[in-house]
């Protein structure tokens, strides 16, 4: 059966000042019944760690460079996330490929990269309104996780997040019905791609404006294994919410 996530992405917001919340997090999930990611800025990778101590909540980063390492000013290795204490790593967000142009090729190297270092990445795909608009959306997925994910994904490794552009940030998130519809859909290209068993053990995230109103209602739906959650996990309230609401949904399959 696949561990429920709830994974929280800081983006670029944080300093020392807001361990606070880690803090805070750890002390209302001693012992959480789903696997907790938060992954803030990598200049608080190591600190994170370091607060969290022996308490079960991981961390990760939110991009990494495809090689190993060498002369890239202002990038980050996979094994350097990893040596900050890092067991994850964000790839292919759409912040990611919008403002610094990373196309799927680019996802699939860093993907490979984080597996090198052992870290599991979480993948990102999604279409922007346009593109559901012009009613493309499963096209666009499909072609996002034909490029992004190498041969060697695995669900022990790989994580994939289904973030539709327009709900990040905005508020605004898909019907229920959509939502099933995308998760179902990769779930047949996983199946497709690496057989049908091997298909269940990736775990699907939904990501786009999660807040604790809504969260019961996305983990109820089929084919959502938890969230990637922005806004709302950078208070500890807001995301501790939403870790119960996935503590409390329906096992996933
Ligand atoms: P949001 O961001 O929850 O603030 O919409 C989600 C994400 O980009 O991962």
């Amino acid at each position: 059966m696949r561990q429920k996530l709830a994974a929280g992405n800081w983006k670029m917001h944080g300093t020392r000042a807001s361990l606070v919340e880690v803090r805070a997090l750890v002390a209302a999930h001693p012992d959480p019944a789903v696997e907790v990611l938060i992954c803030p800025p990598a200049t608080l990778l190591a600190w994170m760690d370091a607060e969290i101590g022996q308490a079960p909540i991981r961390t990760g980063g939110q991009d990494c460079h495809a090689a190993a390492s060498g002369a890239h000013t202002g990038d980050i290795a996979a094994a350097m996330l990893a040596d900050a204490g890092a067991s994850h790593v964000i790839l292919g967000h759409s912040e990611r490929r919008a403002d610094h142009g990373e196309a799927d090729a680019t996802v699939r190297a860093k993907t490979e990269a984080a597996h090198a270092a052992d870290l599991t990445a979480i993948v990102c795909v999604g279409e922007t309104l346009a593109e559901r608009d012009a009613g493309r959306t499963l096209d666009v997925v499909s072609g996002q996780l034909a490029g992004s994910l190498p041969d060697g994904a695995r669900g022990r490794n790989t994580v994939v997040a289904y973030e539709p552009v327009w709900a990040i940030g905005t508020g605004r998130t898909p019907t229920e019905a959509q939502i099933a519809e995308v998760h179902a859909h990769i779930r047949a290209e996983l199946r497709a791609r690496f057989g049908a068993a091997e298909a269940e053990r990736f775990r699907l995230l939904y990501g786009g404006s999660v807040k604790p109103a809504n969260a019961a209602g996305i983990f109820a739906i089929a084919e959502v294994d938890g969230a990637l959650v922005g806004g709302a996990s950078l208070k500890a309230a807001d995301f501790s919410a939403i870790i119960s609401a996935l503590e409390q949904a329906p096992a996933p399959g």
